[in-house]
């Protein structure tokens, strides 16, 4: 069985992170959400993963490598336009052949192994199995509605929804796939869709098996996904302190990577500090992740995600449910007369106090 992750898109609803990133390449515990992706398909036991990239295909590129490092081998597919994810299926087909695969979106989290479900797809064979979620929003996904357990209709962002099945972005097909995607037609959007592939399966008379996932599950295209993603993801880590500790008082699980100095501090989990950071006179509040080389000095930061090389110092105020780029700088500014001075990116979004 092979994996096929998509990552292309354009990551609108994540600007201005996303005009100099990869929406999948944001991290969640400082990891990108695209890693976690890759290690579900190779703890399943899959070591062949293409990877469908769009614009960002040379920062993905950089970040996965030949894919070595997780234990499989990646190929690059180039989507020339983000069409669907029916028509990514369609361009991947020479990477996929004949072979059975797994298709995983980008910035989807899930928390259930997939292991099993590989297994139980390779042994019985249907030629679809789809995971499906409990949302209180379903109008914003692909919605399923099922008869006796079976999948009668799937229709991608209903207005009225025939169900709270969501489907997730994690779905397992054989080659039967690529004719029901051929013979689809764009949707309202403009894009050839996966639900109407699938759905086509079911018209055909093929199967397609429905399973509701245990566990938690994130499409991350919005902050307050990522914040979410991100308590859950530190919540699963276990405590660990490889850099220096000083004067500093850590509660519950709090990982100090190797080079990343605390002094003066207080640290209270779960909260991950990166590389070289570091933290000094601050307060680091739960569920926070702190980059690789983040200098964190004279200030409160809690419940929020600041990137690697930025800097937050003698902020008056507690930043929270925040989400901080690369190479930030946040200061108290000790111009005269008393003022904000500022330099933001388009899109960004300041709250004041
Ligand atoms: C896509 C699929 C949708 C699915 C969702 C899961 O939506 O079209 O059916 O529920 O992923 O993340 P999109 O992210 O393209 O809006």
């Amino acid at each position: 069985m092979k994996g096929l992750i998509l990552s292309g898109g354009k990551g609108t609803r994540l600007r201005p992170i996303t005009y100099t990133s990869a929406k999948q390449l944001v991290p969640v515990a400082n990891k990108p959400i695209l890693f976690f992706g890759i290690e579900a398909l190779a703890a399943s036991g899959i070591t062949e993963v293409g990877i469908v990239v769009g614009d960002t295909k040379r920062e993905i590129m950089d970040a996965v490598g030949d894919g070595g490092r997780f234990g499989v081998a990646v190929t690059y597919i180039e989507q020339d336009a983000p069409l669907g994810l029916a028509h990514a299926v369609l361009v991947s087909e020479g990477f996929l052949g004949r072979d059975p695969f797994v298709m995983y979106l980008g910035d989807n989290l899930i928390t259930e192994k997939l292991a099993p479900l590989v297994a139980r797809f390779k042994e019985e064979r249907p030629n679809a199995q789809i995971l499906l979620a409990r949302v209180p929003n379903p109008e914003q996904f692909g919605v399923a509605e099922l008869r006796d357990g079976k999948v009668v209709r799937l229709i991608e962002k209903p207005a009225t929804p025939p169900s709270d099945l969501a489907l997730v972005g994690v779905y397992m097909f054989d080659d039967s796939i690529f004719a029901a995607a051929k013979a689809i037609t764009p949707s309202w959007r403009g894009e050839l869709e996966i639900t109407d592939a699938i759905q086509r399966l079911i018209d055909t008379g093929l199967t397609v098996r429905p399973h509701i996932i245990e566990g938690w599950w994130k499409d991350t295209g919005k902050l307050e996904d990522m914040l979410e993603a991100n308590r859950i993801i530190l919540d699963t880590l276990e405590a660990k302190v490889e850099g220096e500790i000083e004067d500093s008082e850590l509660h519950g699980k709090v990982i100090v990577e190797a080079g990343a100095k605390i002094v003066r501090s207080v640290v209270r989990g779960p909260v991950i500090i990166g590389k070289g950071a570091v933290i000094e006179n601050a307060y680091i509040g739960p569920f926070t992740a702190i980059g690789d080389h983040v200098v964190v000095r004279g200030s409160e930061v809690e419940h929020s995600i600041i990137l690697e090389g930025s800097s937050v110092t003698s902020v008056p105020g507690r930043i929270e449910s925040s989400l901080i780029g690369r190479n930030v700088s946040i200061y108290r500014s000790e111009s005269k007369p008393k003022s904000y001075n500022l330099m933001i990116g388009d899109r960004s979004q300041v709250g004041l106090i």
